[in-house]
């Protein structure tokens, strides 16, 4: 006899051992309008503002090494305008000013964000040649940065310049949207001495690596401007920016060194590459098998197939484990010729 399907479905359900809560990001207005110290208070206004005070002290403490402490805090007091260029600087100081906080635990956290985000970006052209571009963010304390996860557009004069993903308190971006040029985002490339490199870099001006992506979706008048200064200019860690553009073929994933690009790898779909997936190694080289998460990516989108991928098949292949794991923040789908399609999920393995 057949078991009762409602049981069946119980069986089954009882062989997976976590469920999947998703939930959209909230999304919000910045206006470049205002003077840098204005451009967060509303939106920190709508939170409870101990929580976001006592969460950014906790991942500072946490995640930045005792001798970048005792640098940053006190030069951060003293005047944040030596290290930091506009608008950042006045950002980081109008954050801490509204949280009533140190600066230079703000200034700290927008570093700590920059160490290690293990990540998988995909980029894909389908067979009309459309672009379509999605990310997967996964970083320590996911329990705290899902609630600070947010979808920004950065408005002027009364147009979207430019959207973005963050967590509150963080001006950078490591997933943006140029409307009608570009989208991009970034993973990171962790090589040894990160913090040691890292704090040289950024001493001698180096940009950090998202503020860049920032600067880029200002600033960039195409996806080949934007692909230009993403590769030359110098930040303060090696890391992959991946973008996908408007037309046929403008999909590239620029690995990085500090000082200037490693490797371009573009898409070419008349030679069957119609994706590429980049995690967090190079592509040329093999993942360490207890990190291996490019593989399951390219299985699930040769099963989806060319003809077939759009932001919600998209979407299903980063959600696949273990390229959708526990540490999983956010996934974002996008395509800069339908920048009204942006959308930001927050993820939660329970
Ligand atoms: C705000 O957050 C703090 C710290 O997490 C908590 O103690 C307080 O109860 C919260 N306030 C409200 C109104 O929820
Ligand atoms: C995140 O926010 C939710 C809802 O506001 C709250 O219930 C939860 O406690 C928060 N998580 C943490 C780690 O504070
Ligand atoms: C703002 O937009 C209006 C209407 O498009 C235009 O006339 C004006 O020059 C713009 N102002 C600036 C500062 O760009
Ligand atoms: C955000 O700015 C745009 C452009 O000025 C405007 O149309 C929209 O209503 C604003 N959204 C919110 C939530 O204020
Ligand atoms: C994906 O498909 C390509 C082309 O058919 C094939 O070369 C590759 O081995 C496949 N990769 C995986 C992981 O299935």
């Amino acid at each position: 006899m057949a078991p009762m399907p409602s049981l069946l479905l119980l069986l089954l359900w009882g062989s997976f051992s976590f469920t999947l809560q998703d939930w959209a990001a909230p999304r919000y207005n910045v206006s470049l309008d205002l003077p840098p110290e204005q451009r967060w208070k509303a939106i920190l206004s709508h939170y409870n503002q101990t929580y976001l005070k006592e969460s950014m002290e906790f991942v500072y403490k946490s995640s930045i090494p005792k001798w970048v402490q005792a640098i940053l805090l006190p030069l951060a007091e003293i005047d944040l305008i030596f290290l930091v260029r506009e608008p950042y600087a006045g950002e980081i100081r109008g954050i801490a000013r509204t949280l009533g906080t140190s600066v230079g635990y703000i200034l700290g956290v927008n570093l700590a964000y920059e160490a290690t985000a293990y990540c998988t970006s995909i980029i894909a052209q389908d067979t009309k040649g459309n672009i379509y571009h999605g990310r997967n963010l996964d970083y320590a304390f996911p329990e705290i940065l899902r609630n600070l996860t947010v979808d920004l557009d950065f408005i002027q004069n009364e147009t979207i310049a430019y959207t973005g993903t963050t967590f509150l308190g963080y001006v950078g971006l490591w997933t943006g949207q140029s409307p009608y040029k570009f989208t991009v985002s970034g993973d990171a490339r962790e090589k040894g001495k990160w913090w040691e490199n890292a704090i040289a870099a950024f001493f001698k001006r180096s940009s950090p690596v998202s503020w860049l992506v920032r600067d880029v979706l200002y600033n960039a008048r195409d996806f080949e401007n934007a692909a230009l200064q993403l590769s030359k200019t110098p930040i303060i860690a090696d890391t992959y920016y991946i973008m996908g553009g408007t037309q046929p073929r403008e999909g590239l994933v620029i690995t990085r060194n500090r000082g200037g690009p490693a490797d371009l790898w573009p898409l070419d779909p008349q030679r069957g590459e119609w994706f590429h997936v980049e995690t967090n190694y190079d592509h040329w080289t093999t993942p360490p098998p207890n990190d291996d998460r490019r593989t399951p990516a390219i299985k699930a989108l040769n099963a989806t197939g060319q003809a077939n991928i759009n932001a919600v098949s998209l979407y299903k292949v980063l959600s696949v484990e273990p390229v959708l794991n526990h540490i999983t923040i956010y996934t974002t789908t996008m395509s800069a010729a339908f920048p009204e399609e942006y959308s930001t999920q927050i993820r939660k393995l329970i």
